[in-house]
């Protein structure tokens, strides 16, 4: 085996397109490959591609027309740069990259990675391989673990994937055709992975899944778990003081999902929960499932069984038929609910997906007047938000260097970033830290000595917890 190859892997995608490439790049470490930064000094080039917009899809097309440029520079050394288009662009379009780009030796959809080595070797020696196959054996089988020192390089907060496809199919979504079918992973596999992150120094796990809160993974006793039963048995892993999970849906925010927010200290107290519209007509035609009512309770639910909560959304604008009193009713949401953040969207109609049919399409100067106003909206709340948090303090992770010499900066429970004066031998740990100003993108504060409570974050203390309006 060749031992100085090197792999350039880039993901344009959501959280489980960055953890995929992670483990593309484990299962081809033990192949020989080691990972570089640089697409110019690679023998392998991966672009990990996401189909979720237009705007995303097309990027993978304008840098392949840069990687052909290194190929053909490579060849003239003599070197040859294998070219790999991965994702849900790859799963979605398949051949038809080959025929745009020939510069691509393989196309290989995300549920094929398992069978990248083997895959690698088929495209050296015949050049356009399409692996777009959803396989009966399962990948997390095949996908090789991090090592210890591939874990500790991407630093103390890691993604799980849980639980992966969906079956809700939102009218506008390509991700039930990309991902599949919901499917979700065992909870012996998934304990296994994460007390092998901690192992390593991982202090922070986000488990993830398209669907997350769907997640039915068969448990120890053969039945199947809920996601709050799955986060209580992780809860106590040693080593892993704070959770997340992510993307949720409304409507399968259950029992004991709500439960674990109410019992589980190490459950962060932030929780994103798209709801992409304010009008249940367009919650209706997007079929969503839900109303704004559902929705509401949802939320409601949740602060009830933890009173800090602060809450993030994903908003679409100008869905087609979508009045400028649907809007409305979103940016009312907004105010409504007081998101800490959201991440918002223009509309964007996707091939082989319902929406993208109907007759009554929005105007690309509507969908970016409305996106403007509603990305105000957002603002203004983000920022009342944030400058409530002045003056109070709560527990940081730190996870790097800070911005200024002396400096290191961590997250909140919010996922903020935080500023603090402290050495670098403090990342990794969990410190309070009391914000003293609110930046633009980031808080800054100064340590204070630990409350009276467990270090692992026991909401007991109101000092030691941001109460949200
Ligand atoms: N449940 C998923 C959502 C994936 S897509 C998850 O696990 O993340 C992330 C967000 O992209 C969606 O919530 C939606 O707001 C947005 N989105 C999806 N399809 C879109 C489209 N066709 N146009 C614009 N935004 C879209
Ligand atoms: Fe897409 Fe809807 Fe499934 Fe989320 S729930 S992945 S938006 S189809
Ligand atoms: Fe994009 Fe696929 Fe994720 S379409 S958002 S990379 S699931």
């Amino acid at each position: 085996m060749n031992g100085a190859r090197k792999v350039h892997i880039r993901s344009f995608g959501c959280q489980m397109n960055v953890y995929d490439s992670h483990r593309m790049a484990d299962t081809l470490a033990p192949e020989g490959y080691a990972e570089t930064a640089r697409a110019e000094d690679a023998d392998l080039v991966i672009l990990n591609t996401c189909h979720i917009r237009e705007k995303a899809a097309e990027k993978v097309y304008s840098e392949l027309g840069r990687i052909r440029a290194l190929k053909r520079a490579a060849a003239r050394e003599g070197r040859r740069l294998t070219v790999v288009v991965a994702g849900c662009v790859a799963q979605a379009e398949g051949e038809e990259i080959i025929r745009r780009a020939p510069a691509v030796d393989l196309v290989v959809g995300p549920q094929s990675y398992h069978r990248l080595p083997r895959l690698l070797e088929r495209a050296e020696r015949e050049g356009a391989v399409v692996d777009t196959d959803f396989p009966v054996e399962d990948k997390f089988d095949v996908l090789r673990p991090p090592s210890r020192e591939a874990t500790r390089a991407r630093g103390v907060s890691a993604f799980v994937t849980v639980q992966e496809g969906c079956d809700k199919f939102c009218t506008f979504c390509v991700v039930p055709y990309t991902r599949g079918a919901e499917a979700s992973r065992p909870v012996a596999k998934i304990v296994e992975e994460v007390a092998r992150l901690a192992d390593a120094g991982v202090r922070e796990v986000t488990l993830i899944g398209q669907n997350v809160n769907a997640y039915h993974g068969d448990g120890p006793d053969g039945r199947p778990w809920t996601l709050g039963r799955l986060l209580a048995r992780i809860a106590e892993l040693p080593g892993i003081a704070r959770l997340r999970y992510t993307t949720s849906h409304p409507c399968d925010m259950e029992a004991s999902l709500i439960a674990a927010h109410r019992d589980l200290p190490s459950l962060m107290p932030y929780l994103h929960l798209p709801v992409q519209s304010g009008s249940d007509r367009v919650l209706a035609a997007m079929n969503r499932r839900h109303t704004r009512a559902d929705y509401l309770g949802a939320v409601a639910r949740v602060r009830a069984a933890r009173a800090d909560m602060a809450f993030s959304s994903d908003f679409i604008v100008g869905f087609p038929g979508e009045s400028e009193d649907d809007f409305r009713r979103t940016l009312s949401l907004v105010d409504e609910v007081g998101y800490a953040g959201a991440f918002t969207f223009k509309y964007s109609a996707r091939p082989g997906t319902p929406a993208a049919d109907r007759p009554d399409q929005i105007s690309e100067d509507v969908k970016s007047e409305r996106l403007y106003r509603l990305q105000a909206a957002v603002d203004r709340r983000q920022a009342e938000f944030n400058a409530r948090c002045r003056g109070r303090s709560f527990d940081v992770l730190f996870e790097k260097p800070g911005r200024h010499l002396g400096q290191i900066v961590g997250r909140s429970p919010y996922l903020q970033p935080v500023q603090v004066m402290a050495p670098t031998q403090m990342i990794g740990e969990v410190a309070t830290v009391r914000i003293t100003e609110v930046g633009a993108n980031s808080l800054f504060g100064a340590r204070v000595p630990a409350p009276m409570e467990n270090r692992r974050g026991a909401p007991s203390g109101a000092e030691s917890m941001l109460v949200e309006g």
